[in-house]
């Protein structure tokens, strides 16, 4: 099928960036003529702000969303052989994290209504080996942990919480990072908070972790050329913290007007037989993904390319099925089989703060029009 040119980028980081130049290019110029690149003043002012704006007494910046995962389960004492249980509908880098601490990623099946990882199913794989389970806020949309959490004490796990998608959510009236557990954030460029180029960062609330995490991300070097653990390089460099701490003022108007979309797009989509997310009050989802489900998903994908309307899948394949862990013994599809139905039927349709009514209004009529085409009718409603 020919495409028409874009009309409706799925995300667009220019108009982001031209709103607000002059104070990024001022805290850019102000890094450069320090000639602070690494650590410092502005990572620690960054640390400070996102502490502050979720309420949490640490703030651990680091080199990316996956380093701040690989080092929390490293600062929860994770080692070789142990298990720790993530969602099968997550990015790569939860379960990946996992695997390069020398630690085996167990795969949870995940919720229809939410999309976040199902109790039962977690406590199903709980085996003596088992030490964490990483619950992922996916696609900005909090989730309720009082339950996972009674799980985990009752067996004496740790939850580490994947929150790369969940900047300003917040949960029973707490941001997500502030709960006190080890939380991990990315700010990669398409993120509700996204820097230029890669960052990332840790919550938490105890002293000890927090000065774990402090010496391995720069090598557990606690002063130069004094090295009292084996870490790594994953600083968050200045620049990008600068950068962070410019765009961490407008996070919260951001959030806003992604939900205003969300809300925009659950108006006009609601009545047909396609499967819109639901808008938990206050701020429960920061709508980083307006995910809808719809059976013939891969039909209307196509059908919004040509015309013009950029969409994406996230994820196409739930992690126990990817080529990467064959290895694990779940190369039969069948095992995770919310996950599964999901990657079939999940779209995520252009949203960003600088995203137009008209172009909400464009993208719904799209939308609406494949419904109503009498042979997509039979296919389209989601499981
Ligand atoms: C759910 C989830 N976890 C982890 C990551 C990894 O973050 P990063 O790309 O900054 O390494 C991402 C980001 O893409 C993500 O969406």
């Amino acid at each position: 099928m020919n495409s028409n040119p874009i009309t409706v980028r799925f995300l667009d980081l220019n108009s982001q960036f031209e709103s607000v130049r002059p104070e990024i290019m001022d805290a850019i110029d102000r890094v450069l003529v320090s000639g602070q690149f690494v650590g410092g003043q502005w990572v620690e002012q960054f640390e400070e702000q996102f502490a502050r704006f979720v309420g949490s007494r640490y703030a651990i910046g680091v080199g990316s969303g996956t380093a701040a995962l690989e080092l929390a389960l490293k600062a929860a004492g994770i080692v070789v052989g142990d298990e720790v249980i993530v969602p099968a509908n997550s990015f790569f880098a939860t379960a990946e994290a996992v695997s390069n601490v020398g630690a085996r990623p167990v795969f949870a099946d995940v919720d229809f209504g939410t999309f976040h990882l199902n109790t039962t199913s977690v406590e199903r794989l709980i085996t003596p080996r088992t030490r964490a389970i990483i619950p992922v806020h996916l696609y900005g949309r909090a989730m309720q942990l009082a339950e996972l959490q009674e799980l985990a004490d009752r067996h004496g796990l740790t939850i580490i919480e994947d929150a790369a998608q969940a900047h300003g959510t917040e949960c029973d009236g707490v941001r997500v990072g502030g709960s006190g557990r080890l939380t991990c954030f990315s700010f990669y460029p398409g993120k509700n908070l996204g820097a230029y180029g890669d960052a990332g960062l840790i919550t938490c609330s105890d002293p000890v972790q927090a000065e774990r995490l402090r010496l391995l991300r720069d090598h557990g070097s606690p002063a130069k050329y004094v090295h009292v653990l084996v870490g790594t390089n994953s600083r968050l460099d200045s620049l990008q913290a600068a950068v962070l701490s410019v765009k961490l003022r407008y996070l919260r108007d951001w959030n806003a007007r992604r939900v205003e979309h969300a809300k925009a797009y659950a108006a006009r989509l609601r009545k047909s037989c396609i499967h819109v997310p639901e808008i938990p009050s206050g701020r429960g989802h920061n709508f980083h993904l307006f995910v809808v489900r719809v059976r013939n998903r891969d039909a209307l994908l196509q059908q919004l390319q040509a015309n013009g309307i950029e969409s994406r899948i996230h994820y196409p394949q739930p992690l126990h099925l990817t080529p990467a862990y064959q290895d694990l013994g779940y190369s039969k599809p069948g095992s995770l089989p919310v996950s599964e139905a999901l990657a079939t039927e999940i779209l995520s349709l252009p949203m960003y703060p600088e995203l137009k009514d008209k172009q909400i209004e464009q993208v719904s009529d799209t939308v609406l029009q494949f419904l109503a085409r009498a042979d997509a009718q039979e296919m389209v409603t989601a499981t």
